[in-house]
């Protein structure tokens, strides 16, 4: 799992993690966008609630992942980007995974402050003009992730799942921090 603040750079991470793994990238977001855009009902419900910087509730949720999770090519695996993102969530996707029989392998946490996530997501609204990269959105997003996400992280920390990295630096710096927390890295295995 990966888990860190909106624009914290899960989504980037988790692309160069998925070669290095050979385990596909789950990204909640993504499959949401892909929803959206395609204008399906489940689309049609998340598309406000995304673009006012809130959560898609937890119901809605769970039926994406265990959807997804239950397709073939998880079966060695698989790395998770933007869930869970609250209590609720946490918990279904211990039940989910004790039932696939996969456990967590790691939490891995990227920290990045405000003002580097401000900067990042104000570039990308002016590039890519995602809806939620509106400033004022991106400060909702914060908040949420402050109110909603940050006790999820605390959970994990507790029960000592959670691998925090600095989340600060060019992306093949912190690509090097992420591969030196995780317990098994394919690196690991063949060194
Ligand atoms: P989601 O798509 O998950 O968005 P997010 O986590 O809020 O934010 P991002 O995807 O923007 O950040 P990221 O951490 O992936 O960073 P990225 O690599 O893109 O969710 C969107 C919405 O969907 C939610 O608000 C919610 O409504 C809904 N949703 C999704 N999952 C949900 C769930 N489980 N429950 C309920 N609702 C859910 O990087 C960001 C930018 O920074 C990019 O431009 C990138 O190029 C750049 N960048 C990356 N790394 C670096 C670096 N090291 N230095 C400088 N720039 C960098
Ligand atoms: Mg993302």
């Amino acid at each position: 799992v990966l888990i860190g603040s909106p624009g914290s750079g899960k989504g980037t991470q988790a692309e160069r993690l998925k070669t290095e793994l050979q385990v596909p990238h789950i990204s909640t977001g993504d499959l949401l966008r892909s929803a959206v855009r395609a204008g399906t009902p489940l689309g049609q419900k998340a598309r406000a609630v995304m673009e006012s910087g809130n959560l898609v509730s937890d119901e809605i949720m769970l039926g994406i992942l265990e959807e997804r999770l239950t397709a073939n090519d998880v079966a060695d695996g698989f790395i998770l980007d933007g869930y869970p993102r609250t209590l609720p969530q946490a918990d279904a996707l211990e039940q989910l995974l004790g039932r696939l029989g996969q456990p967590l392998d790691a939490v891995v946490e990227l920290q990045v402050p405000p003002e580097n996530i401000i900067e990042r997501t104000r570039k990308r609204f002016q590039a890519e003009g995602r809806a939620d990269d509106e400033p004022e959105t991106v400060r909702k997003r914060l908040e949420v992730f402050a109110r909603q996400t940050a006790p999820v992280v605390d959970f994990y920390r507790r029960n000592g799942q959670l691998k925090e990295v600095d989340g600060v630096g060019t992306i093949g710096e912190v690509y090097d921090r992420i591969l030196a927390v995780l317990p098994r890295s394919r690196d690991a295995a063949t060194a």
